[in-house]
């Protein structure tokens, strides 16, 4: 039985009484519109702990006023049953008003992470995607928390707060889960209009093309970076935002290629910028 949350002390009462149990939580944290993406976190949260929670909560301290806080897809009840069909324990699904009652007194600031890539393009995003984390890690208290690797920067910031704020919690990083013609999925990916939708999966024939320089021994990021960016202008109508080569969960800009990598590219269509990426190489460096 599925049941949904809405009161943080109800909450917070519930994972006091799993820890008294002795049982483990996991959890999926989300911003609703659940997709294949999320399911499989769940799935998987199911499998490894005995209790699983999810949160629906679109953080407002994420958006900054020119994106699409407004306009991304809410639907509870849909996500209600997603849950319910995946056989979720419980859905926390907070409102803004409890979330933030006040002002806000102390905010979280990322570092030298969020300085780059999607940081970059969104410079209040990630401090936001912390603050919200933080606090849903202190309500929902769970041993393992589950992030996709397609917000793989995210990933990186998450894994890094939990070192620095010592909480005891296993980050989880979940595979990126694509659509049968290679599209990662995305809530996100409802903005895109039917051609947008045709073209979107060669975003990820643009990485094979460049896992393929690699592994043919290619190391300078300059000319895998050069192939990606011509591959996407000739084979989308997007515009090409950004295709980078950084060291990963360092985070580091690579001239030259070593250790473990991120081959990140965003792509901006009408209403939609999609991002993917590739980590490739096994050792990491920093
Ligand atoms: O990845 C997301 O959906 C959000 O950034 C998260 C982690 C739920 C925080 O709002």
């Amino acid at each position: 039985m599925t049941e949904v949350i809405t009161n943080i002390q109800d909450m917070q009462r519930l994972a006091r009484d799993f820890k008294r149990d002795g049982k483990s939580v996991g959890f999926v944290p989300t911003m609703g519109a659940l997709h294949d993406g999320h399911l499989t976190m769940m799935r998987r949260s199911i499998a490894e702990n005995d209790v699983t929670v999810i949160s629906v909560f679109v953080n407002p301290l994420q958006f900054a006023p020119d994106e699409d806080y407004d306009a991304y897809p809410r639907d509870i009840e849909a996500d209600t049953q997603a849950a319910k069909s995946a056989e979720v324990d419980y859905v926390f699904h907070p409102s803004v008003e409890a979330m933030y009652p006040g002002e806000i007194g102390v905010a979280l600031k990322v570092g030298r992470l969020a300085d780059v890539l999607e940081g970059a393009q969104r410079p209040i995003h990630f401090n936001g995607v912390v603050t919200v984390v933080n606090k849903l890690f202190n309500i929902v208290q769970p041993d393992r928390a589950y992030f996709g690797k397609k917000d793989a920067q995210q990933l990186a910031i998450i894994e890094k707060m939990v070192a620095d704020f010592n909480h005891p919690i296993e980050i989880v990083g979940q595979d990126i889960v694509r659509e049968a013609d290679g599209l990662a999925k995305s809530s996100r990916n409802v903005y895109l209009t039917e051609k947008e939708r045709q073209e979107a999966p060669e975003l990820q024939k643009s990485l094979k093309s460049a896992e393929k320089l690699y592994r043919e021994g290619e190391r300078e990021s300059k000319i895998i970076v050069e192939a990606v960016t011509t591959y996407l202008e000739s084979h989308t109508s997007g515009h090409v935002d950004e295709v980078a080569v950084y060291s990963y969960p360092g985070l580091i800009e690579q001239q030259h290629i070593k250790g473990r990598i991120f081959i990140s590219l965003a792509v901006k269509f009408s209403k939609a910028r999609l991002i993917d990426n590739l980590i490739i190489g096994d050792e990491e460096i920093d």
